[in-house]
């Protein structure tokens, strides 16, 4: 089966077209390599001894992506390309919702006319905004609290409207919690353009020296020891289940929710700790104010992903922090310019 992944030079995108080369899916790669470069996907080309098909262009192009489908019979697609920056999306909020919906309506269009109709979207635990609940569970009510959220919830809805008009759709709307991680070759994993908004690469910046120290929002949480607490998941273990995503909805046109996470949450102080295990490197750290919009506390139930997908995350902390550790290491500067 061919698949085309779009965004497959970003993070979880470069780690999931490994998967699926693993698995035997033909893989066709569309990136417009905003945010990516296209090294990733030469280091999977060596790992794997196989070709990839890449095609440098932005989704919201669609005659660029008419031509790809021309050129390929799709059987599915997995969504990934879309900006991620809670704060970006905030200062411009047009550029969000212009390159995630404007950017899906596009391409969906594109599947339509060539009749492909399986879709896993790379959807975001933020679609249950601030949970009233620690441990959440799909059917909890969907918000959003920043531009970048909605976004995610404007593509979900749109997704069921397209599957309540024509129930021959197949998708996976998957929930990510906090991807984190990198492929255990050290060979491929996140590499963030400029300072790293997120905990896990500004963590591994201040181990290799790169950054100071690191500033823990908020020290004043109703949490054990006072941080915020979420659910962080190895990129390979999400990678994987959109393997086992496509497979799912081989078997009957459906429209799937599912989260995915450990259903384990962990503190900043317990990530700065089991890092420091990891890298073997101190990190040093000062609390300071909590950051605007963030929740103290949310986990997944990760139980409907075991049921349907037959899908558990198989990595802890540790492998998390040591692989990205790796990573780190033996690429201090990120992805070669
Ligand atoms: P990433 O930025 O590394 O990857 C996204 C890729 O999409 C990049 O290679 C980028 O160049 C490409 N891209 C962006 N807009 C494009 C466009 N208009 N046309 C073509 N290519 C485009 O991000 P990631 O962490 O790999 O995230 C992948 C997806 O998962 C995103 O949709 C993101 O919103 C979602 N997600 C990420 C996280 C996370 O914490 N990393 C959590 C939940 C959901
Ligand atoms: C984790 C924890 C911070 C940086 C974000 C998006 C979410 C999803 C995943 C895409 C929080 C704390 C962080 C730092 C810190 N992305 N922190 N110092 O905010 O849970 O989720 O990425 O869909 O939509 O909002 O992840 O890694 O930014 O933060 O103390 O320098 O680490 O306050 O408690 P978050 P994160």
């Amino acid at each position: 089966m061919k698949i085309l992944v779009t965004g497959g030079a970003g993070y979880i995108g470069s780690h999931t077209c490994f998967e699926l080369i693993k698995a035997g899916y033909e893989v066709v790669v569309v990136d417009n390599l905003s945010n990516s470069c296209i090294e990733p996907l030469k280091r999977i080309e060596n790992l794997t001894k196989t070709n990839i098909s890449f095609h440098k262009l932005d989704i919201r192009n669609k005659d660029e992506l008419i031509k790809v489908f021309e050129k390929n019979l799709i059987d599915g697609v997995i969504h990934f390309a879309g900006l991620k920056a809670v704060g970006e999306s905030i200062e411009n909020p047009i550029k969000y919702y212009d390159n995630n919906v404007t950017g899906t309506i596009t391409l969906l269009t594109v599947m339509k006319k060539y009749d492909c109709k399986m879709f896993v979207f790379s959807s975001s635990a933020t679609v249950y905004g601030n949970p009233h609940q620690v441990q959440v569970k799909e059917d909890f009510p969907l918000s959003s609290v920043n531009p970048y959220g909605r976004s995610k919830l404007i593509i979900e809805n749109i997704l069921e409207d397209i599957f309540e008009s024509e129930k021959l759709w197949r998708f996976a709307l998957l929930r990510y919690f906090n991807p984190i991680g990198a492929h255990q070759s050290g060979l491929i994993g996140e590499d963030p353009n400029g300072i790293p908004n997120n905990l896990l690469p500004f963590i591994s910046k201040v181990a290799i020296g790169q950054f100071n120290k690191l500033s823990v929002f908020g020290g004043d949480y109703d949490t054990p020891d006072g941080t915020a607490i979420r659910d962080y998941i190895h990129v390979v273990d999400l990678a994987k289940a959109h393997v086992k995503a496509l497979d799912y909805l081989n078997s009957k046109p459906q429209i799937l929710k599912i989260n995915l996470g450990t259903g384990q949450g962990y503190s900043v102080l317990e990530i700065v700790k089991a890092f420091e295990l990891a890298s073997g490197r101190h990190i040093p750290y000062e609390i300071v104010c909590r950051r605007n919009g963030d929740a103290p506390a949310y986990y997944a139930d990760p139980t409907y992903a075991i049921e349907t997908l037959g899908w558990k995350a198989e990595y802890g902390l540790r492998e998390m922090c040591e692989d990205t550790w790796r990573w780190q290491m033996t690429n201090p500067e990120g992805y070669p310019k």
